[in-house]
């Protein structure tokens, strides 16, 4: 995305790091593409990776490129489809869905049955510390199926939420919901809920009587529950909310 010190495209030699190999003040994007097919019988292949790499550079990098250098002030969900579109007509076979990583945190996703939404996602934390534990179940029972996360005080997690926002795409400039909207939202309904509580003692939701087992689980859905209302009365769907409680283990509400 960087061009070299001639300003032409740096083509790299180390795969691993990526092409074009970047220069002076680069942009770092990356791009997941979809592509669905029939397998040929004889080789296994459908699709040779190296051309749906050759695609992306061909057709995707210079589009995003250009964006950049004349309006760098657009969207990123704006763009989207005429992105797909370029590379589509390329592809062997068809373009399923092609997903925009603009920074570590924050993406957009379009299906390509759905040319005219887009699906947002930005990733926002918390700490908070939580004790899992049911007041039905016998003391014994609790340690027997929580273990340690029945610890009487509680111990502390640094949560990550991502919600998922379908947000309709409009044909004639920006789309209305932003990221400045879903951070905003997500910041009053969820952030400022939980962030340096303990679940259990200071929450409404996961309150020992009254408000359910804080698990990741249950985590999801309540902020799934909180957050929906807001961003559709802010002209979006949140289709789903994942919550990671460490690097391994989360949990996605719907399903
Ligand atoms: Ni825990």
């Amino acid at each position: 995305m960087t061009p070299g010190a001639a300003g032409t495209p740096s083509a790299g030699r180390n795969g691993y790091a990526g092409w074009p190999r970047s220069a002076g003040l680069a942009r770092f994007y990356e791009l997941d593409v979809s592509v669905e097919g029939d397998v040929e019988p004889v080789t296994g292949y459908f699709l040779n990776i190296q051309e749906v790499d050759r695609i992306v550079r061909e057709t995707a990098i210079p589009f995003i490129d250009q964006a950049c250098g004349r309006s760098p002030e657009r969207e990123p969900a704006e763009l989207l489809p005429s992105v797909a579109r370029a590379m589509a007509p390329a592809l062997a076979g068809r373009l399923a869905s092609l997903r925009w990583r603009v920074t570590p945190t924050y993406s957009v996703e379009l299906e390509s049955d759905q040319m005219n939404r887009v699906v947002m996602r930005q990733r926002f934390e918390f700490a908070a510390s939580h004790r899992l534990h049911c007041p039905t179940l016998s003391d014994e029972e609790n340690r027997r199926l929580f273990g340690k996360c029945n610890s009487p005080n509680g111990h502390g997690h640094n949560y990550v939420v991502e919600p998922a926002v379908a947000v309709r795409l409009n044909p004639a400039g920006p789309p209305s919901f932003t990221l400045e909207a879903l951070e905003r939202l997500t910041g009053e309904a969820v952030i400022a809920r939980f962030d340096h509580k303990h679940l259990n003692e200071d929450t409404r939701e996961f309150a020992t009587i009254g408000g359910v087992n804080p698990s990741v689980e249950n985590i999801a859905r309540v902020c799934f529950d909180l957050l929906a209302p807001a961003i559709r009365e802010a002209g979006a769907e949140l289709a789903s909310v994942t919550v990671w409680e460490t690097e391994k283990t989360s949990a996605t509400y719907p399903a």
